[in-house]
C-alpha cells in the first residue's frame, strides 16, 4: 500500500523571549526551581495583539509548503491541532484556509492538546494511503501565553507552556521503503481532570462535582460562563503534575514499544525519537528506560518551553534542520498528554 511521507517541514516561533528570571516578576518562582524540576530556560511568547494561533500556524506552514514544493492550492485538505484556539467556534483549520487563500477544502480540528499532531498524522495518513487526497498541511499551533494564570497560584502550569507552531505537508511517498510505517492511538478517560480547563464549557460540574457552579436563575441559558466561574478565576488550565508525570513515564516508553514491535524494529533502529517536550525530566528518563543514546532522541523544551500540539513538529523540524535527521533515517514521534490521550508515529524519513 501507498505509504505517506513528509514532502515538507516549517516552524514559526515568535520572536518574544521571556527568561525564567522574567516570570520572577509576577510570581513566586526561581530559574533555579524551573531548570531543575522541567529543564525549562525559556519560552517564546506571541506578539499580543498580533499573533494568534491562526497566524503562528500559517507562517509555519507557508514554509512547509515551500520545502514540500507546493502552493496553498496544491493543499486538498487541513488538519489543525491547537488547544488554544482563535474561537471557540468555528476551528483554526477555516481561518488558516482563508487566510492562506486556500480552495474550498475540508479542513478539520483536532482537539486532542499534546498528542494532537500524532493524532493528525495518524488521521492524515489514512487518507493518504486510500488514495483520497495527496497534499494534507497537518499544522500543530499554540498561543498558551494569552490564557495562563500568572500569579503565584498558577506557577505549576504557566511557567512550563509556551507559544509557537510547526507544520507538514504529507503526500503519498513515490520512494520504496519511506514513509509513515503505523500510527499508535490511545486514550483513558478515567482521569479526565487531571490534567483539564473544564471552563468555558457547557456542563463542567456534570462530571467534576467539586467544580459545580452555583445553579443560575431562571430556566434557560446561564450555565456556559457564570459569575461564579469569573468570581473565582476558575478560567485556567488545571494540572496535578505528579500524577501526570507518573503516567507519562510508563506511556510514553509503552507507546514507543507498541510503534517498533509492530514493525519488527528495535530501540537500536531508531535513529531519531521525537518526544512531546512536556519535561526534560520526563523526556530523560524515556530516554533510560529505552537504553537511547543522546544522538537518538532530540530535546528543545529548554529552549521553548511546552508548547502542547506544537511541541513536536517544532522539534521535528528543528532537528531536521540541524541535519541529525537525513533520508532513510527510522524516526520515531510519541506524545503523552491531557485527556489522558497518548500515541506514536514510526516513519522512515
Ligand atoms: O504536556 C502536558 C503534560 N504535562 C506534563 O507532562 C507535566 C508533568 N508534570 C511535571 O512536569 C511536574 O510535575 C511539574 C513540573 C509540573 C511540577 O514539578 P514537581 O517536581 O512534580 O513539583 P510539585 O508539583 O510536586 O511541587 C513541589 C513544590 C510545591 O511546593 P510544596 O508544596 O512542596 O511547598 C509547589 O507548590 O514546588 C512548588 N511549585 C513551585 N515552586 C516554584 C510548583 N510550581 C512552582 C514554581 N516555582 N513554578
Amino acid at each position: 500500500m501507498q505509504r505517506t511521507k513528509i514532502a515538507g517541514i516549517g516552524k514559526f516561533l515568535p520572536e518574544k523571549v521571556v527568561t525564567n528570571n522574567d516570570l520572577t516578576k509576577v510570581m513566586e518562582t526561581s530559574d533555579e526551581w524551573i531548570q531543575e524540576r522541567t529543564g525549562i530556560k525559556e519560552r517564546r511568547y506571541a506578539k499580543r495583539f498580533e499573533d494568534t494561533t491562526t497566524t503562528m500556524g500559517a507562517e509555519a506552514a507557508k514554509i512547509a509548503m515551500e520545502r514540500a514544493g507546493v502552493g496553498p492550492a496544491d493543499i486538498d485538505f487541513i488538519i489543525f491541532a491547537t488547544l488554544s484556539p482563535d474561537y471557540y467556534f468555528p476551528g483554526c483549520g477555516v481561518l488558516l484556509q482563508r487566510l492562506l487563500g486556500m480552495n474550498e477544502i475540508g479542513a478539520l480540528d483536532i482537539r486532542n492538546q499534546c498528542s494532537g499532531f500524532i493524532y493528525g498524522m495518524s488521521v492524515a495518513d489514512q487518507f493518504i494511503k486510500t488514495g483520497m487526497y495527496k497534499n494534507i498541511l497537518l499544522v500543530g499551533s499554540e498561543t498558551h501565553s494569552y490564557a495562563l494564570d500568572f500569579s503565584t497560584r498558577g506557577r505549576n502550569v504557566s511557567v512550563i507552556f509556551g507559544d509557537g507552531a510547526g507544520a507538514v505537508v504529507l503526500q503519498p511517498s513515490a520512494r520504496e521503503g519511506q514513509g509513515i510505517l503505523s500510527t499508535h492511538l490511545h486514550s483513558n478517560g478515567q482521569e479526565a481532570e487531571l490534567l483539564s480547563m473544564p471552563n468555558p464549557g457547557f456542563h463542567a460540574g456534570r462530571f467534576w462535582p467539586e467544580k459545580k457552579p452555583a445553579q443560575p436563575d431562571g430556566e434557560f441559558g446561564g450555565m456556559f460562563i457564570t459569575e461564579e466561574i469569573i468570581r473565582t478565576d476558575d478560567l485556567y488550565p488545571n494540572m496535578d503534575g505528579p500524577a501526570v508525570f507518573k503516567k507519562a513515564v510508563i506511556k510514553f516508553p509503552e507507546v514507543v514499544m507498541e510503534a517498533l514491535e509492530k514493525n519488527n524494529l528495535s530501540t537500536s533502529d531508531i535513529n531519531m525519537l521525537i518526544p512531546h517536550q512536556a519535561n526534560l525530566r520526563i523526556a530523560q528518563f524515556v530516554q533510560q528506560k529505552l537504553r537511547l543514546r543522546d544522538d537518538q532522541v532530540h530535546n528543545n523544551i529548554q529552549q521553548y518551553g511546552n508548547t502542547t500540539a506544537a511541541s513536536v513538529p517544532i522539534a521535528l523540524c528543528e532537528a531536521w534542520e540541524l541535519g541529525k535527521i537525513k533520508d532513510d533515517d527510522l524516526v520515531c514521534l510519541a506524545a503523552f498528554g491531557s485527556g489522558f490521550t497518548w500515541g506514536s508515529a514510526l516513519l522512515r524519513w
